[in-house]
């Protein structure tokens, strides 16, 4: 049994992820499609040994697609995600305008694949923000285990969340600090390059930003609507990779020792935590990876049953690109989805 898989935004960052993550996990495509803007059309994208011309998402008809992975914007995916479900193509969608839709499934399969059956109001899945995925994965196992109540967790998030762009300003602005040319400012509101930003998305009325709320929102959603959380989210100048500094307050007493096996035993995680210099994960080396990884796993005696850790992954895979086939191999694999088209 093989699907037809479209992937829109190809030409991306996360989209490239798409395309590379199906052809490393020998996803069952019987053809997949690159789609992005018209003014992509015809650029070339790799797909395991094989290259896809790019076609505009305005041209084509996805009455024969079985799966559309759609990582183009909020703006693309408001238009098009509920036209192209309306023709019976399961869109799971990257950004983050249909999250906190009722009739949206909100999926993070290591921690809520029974929620992905509930698509086909409106045959849209969304994937969570980034920052969001990497933390619910550490989250739901030991919430399993010690109940957890509260969450304060600041992030370290690099520049590809931001897209081409992000990354091109990281670049252009760290040579031209070398070269002594203008470090113009674009796509971050101040230099990003040897510096930090505690900045991302648009600010809200109580002072908190868009992604800090979505963080605190869609936790709720996926894991559990009881979690108090609370987040800064900090730009910094790394090209891939997300980090977070973790502390949580259970119910259950809980040890550093207990949370490292519950972790070591936990789906998409690995724990490294050794207690010397190196002995933890940076972006450096989560980059290109599919795990999140756990280190600096220690007690917080500052409050009842405390823990502290830190959280990294790769934004662009489990934050992105790698969530979004995980899902559509929850829909295989529960048998949620046939293929459309019989093979001939
Ligand atoms: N980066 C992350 O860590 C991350 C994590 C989670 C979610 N996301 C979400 O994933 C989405 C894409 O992010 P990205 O980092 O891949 O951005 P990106 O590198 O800037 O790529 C954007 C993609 O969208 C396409 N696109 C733009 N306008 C379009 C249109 N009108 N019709 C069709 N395609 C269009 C672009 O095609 P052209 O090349 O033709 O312009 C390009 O392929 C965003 O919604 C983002 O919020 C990103």
């Amino acid at each position: 049994m093989s699907f037809k898989v479209a992937v829109v935004g190809a030409t991306g960052n996360v989209g490239h992820e798409m395309l590379d993550i199906l052809a490393e996990r020998a996803f069952p495509v019987s053809e997949v499609v690159a789609l992005a803007s018209t003014r992509s059309i015809g650029t070339e994208v790799s797909f395991g040994d094989k290259t896809l011309k790019v076609k505009a998402l305005d041209h084509y008809d996805f009455s024969d697609t079985d799966i559309c992975l759609m990582s183009a914007g909020g703006a693309v995916s408001k238009e098009w995600s509920p036209k192209i479900g309306a023709q019976g193509c399961v869109v799971i969608d990257n950004s983050s305008t249909w999250r906190m839709h009722p009739d949206v499934p909100l999926v993070v399969p290591e921690v809520n694949a029974a929620a992905a059956a509930g698509f086909r109001k409106m045959n849209i899945i969304a994937n969570p923000n980034c920052s969001t995925a990497q933390l619910v994965v550490a989250l739901k196992p030991l919430h399993e285990h010690f109940g957890i109540k509260r969450v304060v967790v600041s992030t370290y998030q690099s520049v590809s969340g931001a897209g081409k762009e992000g990354m091109d300003e990281l670049f252009n602005q760290t040579r031209a600090v070398f070269s002594a040319g203008e470090v113009a400012a674009k796509k971050f509101s101040k230099r990003i390059s040897f510096n930090v930003i505690p900045h991302i998305d648009v600010f809200m009325e109580d002072g908190f930003t868009k992604e800090e709320w979505k963080m605190m929102a869609e936790t709720k959603k996926i894991l559990d609507p009881k979690i108090k959380l609370t987040a800064t989210c900090v730009r910094v100048p790394v090209f891939i990779g997300h980090s977070e500094s973790v502390n949580i307050e259970c119910e259950k007493p809980v040890t550093a020792d207990e949370a490292r096996e519950i972790l070591r035993a936990a789906p998409g995680i690995l724990v490294i935590d050794k207690h010397e210099p190196g002995g933890y994960i940076t972006p450096h080396e989560a980059a290109g990876e599919d795990a999140t990884y756990i280190s600096r796993i220690r007690e917080d005696n500052t409050v009842e049953n405390g823990l502290a850790f830190w959280c990294v992954s790769d934004n662009l895979r489990k934050g992105a690109a790698l969530n979004a086939v995980q899902i559509a191999e929850v829909l295989i694999n529960r048998k949620l989805i046939q293929p459309r088209k019989k093979a001939a």
